[in-house]
């Protein structure tokens, strides 16, 4: 089976989809805790490991060097999770990371991120490389920002990197697209492209409870829904 391949994005309704703020790197809303921790969850589950086996499951993020910066350092690499950077300078520090918590990947795009990943940490490893601490791939993550989210939303459909769902969180209010400062966004999703699943099928693609994706949430005075977007088959 291939390895899915998702965006994940927390985004002001359509048409603005703002996502940030260029001027300070962050995004327009404040930090809203179960949305991160959703994000957290979502982007760490795996299976778990097969019985007798040293081997493990892990899932990779790739993003872009500005929202890598964006992180807090306490939380970089994001943990849990194979943290690939996108750079066009910093390509040449690739391979240094060991995968879960030995530090980052950079890449000089996304599609190299996406190969390094599939021949790094191998669907299905040979035999020998069953070796205790061994890591196969099973989901990626690309988490962002607007540059990243936009060359992977323009990769053609036999582009290793092609992505076919988007994880979208709606900010519904207040209304932070139209603040002073909110620059930063999502590109526009094409509905002839791109096809909203319902809460079963996002509780089937992210392993969540039911009450936890459905309905609006209300935190830190921010009205939000979780979402998704399915590729229309061609
Ligand atoms: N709301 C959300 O869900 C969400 C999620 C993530 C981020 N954000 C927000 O998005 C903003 C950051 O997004 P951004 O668009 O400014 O930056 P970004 O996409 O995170 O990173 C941009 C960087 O990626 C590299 N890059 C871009 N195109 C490339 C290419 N064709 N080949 C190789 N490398 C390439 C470049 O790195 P170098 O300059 O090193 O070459 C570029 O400076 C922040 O405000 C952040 O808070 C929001």
């Amino acid at each position: 089976m291939s390895t899915p391949i998702t965006l994940v994005v927390a985004t002001t309704p359509a048409p603005t989809l703002a996502i940030g703020k260029s001027l300070t790197n962050n995004m327009p809303w404040p930090r809203l805790p179960s949305e991160m921790s959703y994000f957290a969850r979502v982007t760490r589950r795996v299976p778990p490991p097969p019985p007798n086996s040293p081997h493990k499951y892990a899932n990779a993020v790739i993003m872009g060097r500005k929202t890598w910066e964006s992180l807090p350092p306490k939380y970089r690499p994001l943990p849990g999770r194979i943290n690939v950077v996108v750079s066009r300078d910093h390509a040449s520090s690739l391979g240094t990371s060991k995968g879960l918590g030995g530090g980052e990947f950079w890449v000089g795009n996304i599609e190299e991120g996406v190969k390094l990943l599939k021949q790094k940490f191998p669907s299905k490893p040979p035999p020998q490389d069953m070796t205790e601490g061994s890591l196969e791939l099973h989901q990626i993550f690309i988490i962002g920002g607007s540059q990243i989210y936009k060359l992977a939303m323009e990769l053609p459909k036999d582009n290793e990197a092609y992505p076919t769902r988007i994880l979208h969180t709606t900010i519904l209010s207040p209304d932070y697209g139209s603040e002073e400062g909110v620059d930063v966004v999502f590109p526009p999703i094409d509905e002839e492209q791109w096809k909203r699943g319902d809460v079963d099928r996002l509780v089937d693609v992210t392993g969540e409870e039911r009450a936890v994706v459905e309905g609006v949430k209300n935190e830190e005075g921010v009205q939000f829904e979780f979402g998704l977007w399915e590729r229309v088959p061609a």
